[in-house]
């Protein structure tokens, strides 16, 4: 088929990719695309592919706590992206603030960010390329094909490119094309935008991942990738620096904020336990708490693991222990052993 814009000969299956990235497609009829007055006027709702990855501006979160030798990291990351390219990889704990911290780092060094979600990766394309489906279906159907945040980000100066849970691909192809733009070279030809994509100045790719045999949907990290980041390690934060977190983000009172802090150290400090609490879990109770639940059944519903009531047991068990307030202590021993059910 002939192009309209470039008038080149394209072959049928390509045609609506290269009407997507045309370098002679006028600007009006991108912006023509995408008011939402046209999109709202079609029948089929619009339908976004990766539609998160945009470069922003991240505002900071007021109370991060991480420990200095990670600040540490992260400072001298940045000093040396400046002189030459380098990557930082984020591994840690789950739900302890990997990609809390990746996107912190841009807020924090006043740099735009753009993060990808790698878990929904399905083909290395739809790391480059954007889909939305402006009308129809089968033959008929009418898609614009843009360049995703992913090459926007990597080609603004400046940008935290965040990789998030790089090792979460679907296929593992979409990790092979990052290795030329995650060393010395810093490009690569991308066939499906059919050009050749460079890496700008100073632009850090920050990684995180998580692993281990708890994790399922996760592929093992090449070696010769991993190669290329430096590496630093987010632990679980001290029982201190948890309840403070707790106590400032959800507004609960200190006693309640210690109990679930240490309730999570404990737990954490328990070999034979290995499924360990969050932070993220904590914030979850500590938000149902200040919403009015009872201290034992926010924790209860935090923690999850429903169909695992061997671990739930144990759990509890410790998370009773830890109660330092006596009116929600009382609450735990009067609770209910069965669930009331009610019309709804
Ligand atoms: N050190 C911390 N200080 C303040 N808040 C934290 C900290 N660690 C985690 N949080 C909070 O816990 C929640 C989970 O954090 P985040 O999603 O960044 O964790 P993660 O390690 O990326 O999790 P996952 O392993 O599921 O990817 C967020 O609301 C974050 O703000
Ligand atoms: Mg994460």
């Amino acid at each position: 088929m002939e192009c309209q814009y470039c008038h080149q000969d394209i072959a049928d299956k390509a045609y609506q990719t290269h009407l997507g990235v045309c370098s002679e497609r006028p600007k009006e009829a991108e912006a023509a695309l995408l008011t939402d007055q046209n999109v709202g006027s079609h029948s089929v709702a619009p339908m976004l592919e990766n539609e998160g990855m945009e470069v922003f501006y991240p505002t900071s979160d007021p109370y991060f706590l991480v420990s200095e030798n990670v600040i540490e990291a992260l400072k001298v990351t940045e000093a040396i992206s400046r002189k030459h390219p380098a990557n930082l990889l984020i591994t840690g704990r789950p739900g302890g603030g990997k990609t809390t911290l990746a996107i912190e780092f841009a807020a924090r060094f006043n740099r735009p960010a753009v993060v990808i979600d790698f878990g929904v990766l399905q083909e290395p394309q739809q790391l480059f390329q954007t889909t939305r489906l402006i009308q129809g279906s089968g033959d008929s159907m009418l898609t614009d094909v843009r360049e995703s945040g992913f090459v926007k980000g990597l080609e603004t100066k400046d940008c935290v490119v965040v990789m998030d849970e790089i090792n979460r691909p679907e296929n593992e192809r979409v990790l092979n094309v990052l290795m030329p733009l995650l060393d010395g070279r810093r490009n690569a030809w991308i066939e499906d935008l059919r050009r050749r994509v460079y890496v700008a100045d100073n632009v850090i790719f920050v990684a995180t991942l998580n692993e281990g045999s708890l994790f399922c949907g996760i592929t093992s990290i090449d070696l010769a990738l991993r190669d290329r980041f430096r590496e630093v390690f987010l632990d679980y934060l001290p029982v201190e620096s948890e309840a403070k977190v707790l106590e400032v983000k959800t507004g609960i009172p200190r006693i309640i904020a210690s109990s679930l802090a240490e309730f999570a150290c404990a737990v954490r400090n328990t070999p034979v336990i290995s499924k360990k609490i969050s932070t993220r879990q904590l914030l979850y109770a500590a938000e149902a708490y200040s919403e009015g639940t009872p201290l034992w059944e926010a924790v209860s519903t935090a923690i999850g693991s429903s169909n695992d009531l061997g671990w739930r047991q144990q759990v509890l068990e410790i998370f009773s222990l830890n109660i330092k307030d006596e009116t929600e202590y009382e609450k735990w021993i009067n609770k209910p052993r069965e669930l009331r059910y009610v019309q709804y």
